[in-house]
């Protein structure tokens, strides 16, 4: 059997855990909201309609920071619409995904739904078809206390405390000709420090996301995080990147290995805001706000999409069903996340119910975990403390996308005040399960508490309406610690979390 070994050392400290790198994304789009966490009449529903076992779902994902409305959506969005008495909301049309939005669910239901999740808000604001004023009064309603016109009428609205939000998106992926309003990167720079300025003026310790490149395919890519950052770099703390993934032409090699891509555009970013930084002679570090990453089957039709000529309300759009290998895939985009910790200090799964989802519901009916809840939700309970850079020595395979790529990929974490540690792994061989022996001595754990892996003889495999629990995580009895030394065997194509006390 072939074989990796992984070095683990305190002193290869990334940096120590922020929450926020385990946050996800809620978007007015589809069934993420109405049909999805939002379902007055469900029999869990509570009195603000929202399905508590997606509460209780989402709860176990263990996301945290949540950003919020969109997403292209926002683009179009008209804030006010969404507050004060439900029945005097209009109904608007949402270009960006040619649906109906009733605004039954706004800021002030919203900010109730993450108090029943213990999640934190990250707000957009809209910089398609609106701009400085509209965010302004947005941040006037949310956050001012109380004794203005805007925060006296969210009082009348029955939210007596702000909102208190301290994360913004300064708008949605503008770089992108499907925004609605985008912009090229000298007028979004200029419009995001404008924006971000007076925002600011109004409180200096918000924390401001400018839009980054929505891909690392997109042609401005790089030089768009440059001239952005040019004119916005004092103003902002962090540029936004995303990045979807999906298995095209049959290379499911090629699609094992998209972390590559991820790292490529980390890297990138990195270089683009430092070599402004450096022009600019600041001390100050952007950081990266990942704010949507996932495997997405974005060239596909689905059968399922009710999106047509009609404007409807909820249709079904972007459902997902997801398999093994796009689990194993989310594990390592995990990985990758929590490996660049030091400069991506937030990041979020998009999204996160029925529109490319880990957590699925049918009206009136289930809700249930998709395969990719799984990497997700175990990383997110077992990383504690600091993340640690391994040392991997691992055979390599060539992919047709991303040139030759490790068969294992991994990153731990060590938490000094309980102890524990948590190594998580994936294996990209499609043939063949790997050794893995990782030398632990330095951390000081003796005894592995927990080790699960994700995996199937068919790497399609899915959890469907039909069948909800086909795929699960499994106990991986080969987990042996002795003389410091952590040996285990991942199966081909899996993800891996073993946790040690
Ligand atoms: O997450 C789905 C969509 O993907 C978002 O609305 C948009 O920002 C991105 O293109």
């Amino acid at each position: 059997m072939p074989e990796t070994t992984i070095a683990l050392d305190r002193a290869d400290r990334v940096a120590s855990i922020d929450r926020r790198i385990f946050g996800a994304f809620v978007e007015h789009l589809g069934r993420c909201v109405y049909d999805g966490l939002y379902e007055p009449g469900h029999p869990t529903a509570n009195e603000d309609g929202f399905r508590l076992d997606v509460v209780e779902l989402v709860k176990e994902l263990g996301s945290t920071t949540i950003r919020y409305p969109g997403g292209n959506f926002v683009s179009g969005f008209r804030w006010e619409d969404s507050v004060g008495p439900r029945e005097q909301r209009p109904v608007r049309r949402d270009l960006a995904w040619h649906s109906l939005e009733t605004n039954q669910v706004g800021l002030d239901e919203f900010s109730r739904w993450l108090k029943l999740t213990g999640s934190e808000l990250m707000l957009a604001v809209n910089l398609g078809t609106r701009g400085i004023e509209a965010a302004l009064d947005l941040l006037e309603y949310a956050n001012h206390p109380s004794g203005t016109a805007l925060s006296d009428q969210r009082i009348a609205n029955g939210t007596v405390q702000p909102h208190d939000i301290r994360m913004w998106c300064l708008g949605n992926e503008m770089d992108g000709p499907w925004q609605t309003g985008y912009l090229t990167a000298e007028d979004y720079g200029k419009l995001a420090a404008r924006t971000a300025a007076a925002m600011k003026m109004a409180d200096p310790t918000l924390e401001l996301v400018a839009c980054g490149s929505s891909g690392s395919g997109m042609p401005t890519f790089g030089d768009w995080e440059r001239t952005v950052l040019e004119h916005a770099y004092d103003h902002v703390d962090f540029i936004s990147a995303h990045a979807y993934y999906q298995e095209r032409n049959g290379d499911l090699g090629s699609f094992l290995a998209s972390s590559l891509d991820m790292q490529y555009f980390i890297d990138t970013v990195i270089s683009a805001a430092d070599h402004v930084g450096s022009k600019r002679k600041s001390t100050k570090r952007i950081a990266i706000s990942f704010d949507e990453w996932n495997v997405w089957y974005l060239d596909e039709h689905k059968e399922s999409d009710e999106v047509n000529d009609e404007w409807r309300v909820a249709p079904r759009q972007l459902e997902d069903v997801y398999s093994v290998a796009d689990a194993v895939v989310v594990g390592n985009l995990l990985i990758t996340l929590l490996k660049n910790h030091d400069r991506v200090r937030s990041a979020s799964l998009a999204q996160l119910v029925n529109v490319i989802a880990p957590i699925m519901t049918e009206p009136g009916g289930a809700a249930w975990r998709q395969t990719t809840f799984f990497p997700f939700s175990v990383t997110s309970r077992l990383a504690k403390g600091d993340v640690l850079r391994p040392t991997i020595s691992t055979g390599t395979y060539e992919t047709v996308v991303h040139g030759d790529a490790g068969i294992v990929d991994a990153v731990a974490t060590h938490d000094a005040e309980s102890g524990r540690a948590a190594v998580f792994l994936v294996n990209r061989s499609q043939t063949a399960a790997e050794t893995v022996r990782i030398d632990v001595r330095d951390l000081g754990v003796a005894t592995v508490e927990e080790a699960l892996s994700l995996f199937d003889d068919d790497v399609y495999a899915k959890n469907t309406f039909a069948d909800q629990e086909r795929v699960g995580l499994k106990a991986n009895g080969s987990a042996s610690l002795a003389d410091g030394v952590l040996t285990i065997e991942l199966p081909p194509v899996s993800w891996t979390a073993v946790a040690l006390a």
